[in-house]
């Protein structure tokens, strides 16, 4: 509306002046010009577009589990995660269904045999996971009267690969009470979400602890993420020259990324998705990792800056080349870290109102 407004007063105070013929014959030529320019501009970020979308397609198709062929383990093992979140989630409701989840176990059972003759065994957390969610399975339907005998043919399978699970722990299913939500309330999230600022000056001086970061990569790691399927790594470089060699690639520190004591890489294995219409899940599952992470570290007193990966194909290409991660993980995004100096300042960076940015939807 603005934009009309200044627009019609522009022509009429262009009109109303009188230019010579010349100038109106310059004033065409600029305007051609700007055009012509306009459309080769965009002609040329349609094609850088296509470009990178390719290539990122391609990395997709190349490491993802889509293409069925491949038997890998990753994406069967992502398989497997998947399937026994999809049965802790159906035991998690108010009142599960009698039977629900056989074709969901008739895959679990394939998929775990497969892996079996792939020679490959699951790790101690997985099975774990896996058996207790199953047990649980058997005797919920056990109450209702309903089939368990896949699941517990699947329960002997996983008890004959001699894991023993004797810690009475939370995997499957956990009792909730309110008073348990309880628990957090002291703690002021609302204050503490306000006074995080990405900092942009750090104590180079003062080395980062290795534990701070730890406990702030544990808070991530309870992250949300597709079916529980925790697809994002963190690389932490604390080593200079990794740390400058990364920068160098990344655009969006310039000023300040000779002061980064730590950088973390925030990546996720494409090996974990299985289908094409996981093609977007990356971006959202590696974001959420990441806030936590950057609230971790603000919980730890560390200050920290998000960095974007906005690469294009080269670019990216020049940063797989250090080596440094392995080339079925996508960057998601960087993060600079370190101690606070002793007096700083942080940009103030607004935010759009409450009202601008919510609308409740009504009958
Ligand atoms: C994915 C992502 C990429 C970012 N990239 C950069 C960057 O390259 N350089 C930079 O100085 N800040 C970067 N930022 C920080 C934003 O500018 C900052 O988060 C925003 O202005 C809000 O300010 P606050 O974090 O202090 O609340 C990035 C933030 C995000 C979430």
């Amino acid at each position: 509306m603005r934009k009309n407004n200044s627009l019609t007063m522009y022509s009429t105070l262009t009109s109303s002046i009188d230019i010579s013929s010349s100038q109106r014959g310059n004033t065409q030529g600029t305007e051609w010009r700007r055009i012509v320019r306009n459309i080769f501009t965009s002609c040329q970020n349609i094609v850088h577009y296509f470009s990178n979308w390719i290539y990122d397609g391609t990395r997709f198709i190349q490491h993802s589990g889509i293409l069925q062929w491949k038997s890998d383990c990753n994406s069967l093992l992502a398989w497997i995660r998947a399937d026994i979140h999809k049965i802790e989630k159906g035991l998690a409701l108010a009142q599960p269904r009698a039977g629900f989840g056989n074709s969901i176990l008739m895959r679990l059972g394939k998929n775990l045999s497969e892996i079996s003759r792939l020679d490959y065994s699951l790790s101690e957390v997985d099975r774990k996971w896996a058996l207790q969610t199953l047990r649980e399975y058997v005797h919920v339907q056990e109450c209702h009267s309903g089939d368990a005998l896949e699941a517990r043919k699947l329960v002997e399978i996983l008890e004959n690969e001699a894991f023993v699970s004797n810690s009475p722990d939370h995997d499957g299913l956990i009792p909730i009470s309110g008073e348990s939500y309880q628990v957090a309330r002291p703690f002021h999230f609302h204050e503490f979400a306000w006074s995080r600022y990405s900092v942009r000056q750090f104590d180079s001086a003062r080395p980062v602890s290795r534990e701070l970061l730890v406990r702030a990569v544990d808070c991530a790691r309870k992250s949300p993420s597709v079916c529980n399927r925790q697809t994002v790594r963190v690389h932490l470089f604390e080593e200079q020259s990794q740390v400058q060699a990364i920068l160098a690639i990344q655009r969006g520190n310039a000023g300040f990324g000779d002061q980064v004591p730590v950088l973390a890489v925030v990546t996720s294995d494409l090996s974990q998705f299985f289908s094409p219409d996981e093609r977007h899940q990356m971006w959202v599952d590696g974001g959420l990792f990441a806030m936590t992470f950057i609230y971790g570290l603000h919980s730890e007193g560390l200050a920290s800056c998000s960095l974007n990966w906005c690469q294009d194909v080269s670019r990216d290409q020049q940063f797989r080349k250090l080596g440094y991660i392995p080339s079925q993980e996508s960057v998601i995004m960087l993060i600079a870290i370190g101690h606070y100096p002793e007096s700083l300042k942080v940009a103030s960076s607004s935010r759009l109102p409450v009202e601008y940015i919510s609308r409740f939807h009504s009958l």
